[in-house]
């Protein structure tokens, strides 16, 4: 069985949908979703970032269970990660694995409290549909060190239709990023083909590029 949890999750209008939402699915999403439907993003991510030289520190942006974090560590990197997400319940799940200095509560829609002393920020899952736009951008590259790379997915259902596109070509013009790239990945392995057939083929854009 698919877990019911994605269909639901991509169809979620608002902050306020989003986090009720995962107040209850963060008990499942490790087993019953991500194990299930062979959710590859947070490894595409990681191991985009890992391609760049990899610093830390690197804030985990909409960190949530801490997927993305557990494939840099598999990956050999040593840095400091810290997470940032709005989600206690994903938070409270992300902490018992250890894998990140601090953890903040946070909406990165709105400017964050955070110190700007990342070199790195990552994140998988949460540039997607029913959660984060393009609007999240100038907060992150609020907290980026001169230089910081970034590496984010953004869900391919999403990129044209909420405007990810313009937005990363009007902050390249306005020289606020620079070197962006982008690689594009298979968001499941083939588990989710029988499981999730609407969205077993999903693809998401890697979008690789540095704060200025
Ligand atoms: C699909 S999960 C991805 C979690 C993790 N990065 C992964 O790949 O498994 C999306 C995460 O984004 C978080 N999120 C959604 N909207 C957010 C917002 N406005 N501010 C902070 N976190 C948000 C959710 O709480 C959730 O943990």
């Amino acid at each position: 069985m698919p877990d019911p949890g994605l269909k639901a999750a991509l169809e979620l209008n608002g902050p306020e949908a989003c986090l009720a939402y995962y107040r209850d699915w963060a008990a499942r999403y490790d087993g019953g979703f991500a194990e299930t439907m062979d959710y590859r993003l947070p490894a595409h991510v990681a191991a985009a970032y890992m391609s760049t030289g990899a610093q830390g520190p690197v804030l985990d942006v909409g960190a949530g269970t801490g997927l993305l974090a557990q494939s840099l560590r598999e990956m050999g990197f040593a840095g400091e990660i810290d997470a940032a997400d709005f989600s206690a319940e994903m938070l409270e799940r992300a902490a018992g694995k250890g894998l990140y200095t601090h953890l903040a509560q946070a909406d990165i829609t709105r400017p964050l409290a955070l110190p700007r002393r990342y070199a790195g920020l990552v994140s998988s899952g949460t540039f997607t549909a029913g959660h984060v736009g393009p609007e999240a951008l100038p907060s992150l590259l609020d907290v980026a060190l001169p230089g910081a790379q970034f590496a984010l997915s953004v869900n391919r259902r999403v990129w044209t239709a909420q405007g990810f596109d313009r937005a990363f070509d009007a902050l390249a013009a306005q020289g606020r990023i620079t070197a962006l790239q982008i690689i594009e990945v298979q968001v499941y392995g083939p588990a989710a083909t029988t499981l999730d057939p609407d969205h077993a083929a999903d693809r998401a854009q890697v979008v690789l590029f540095r704060a200025a």
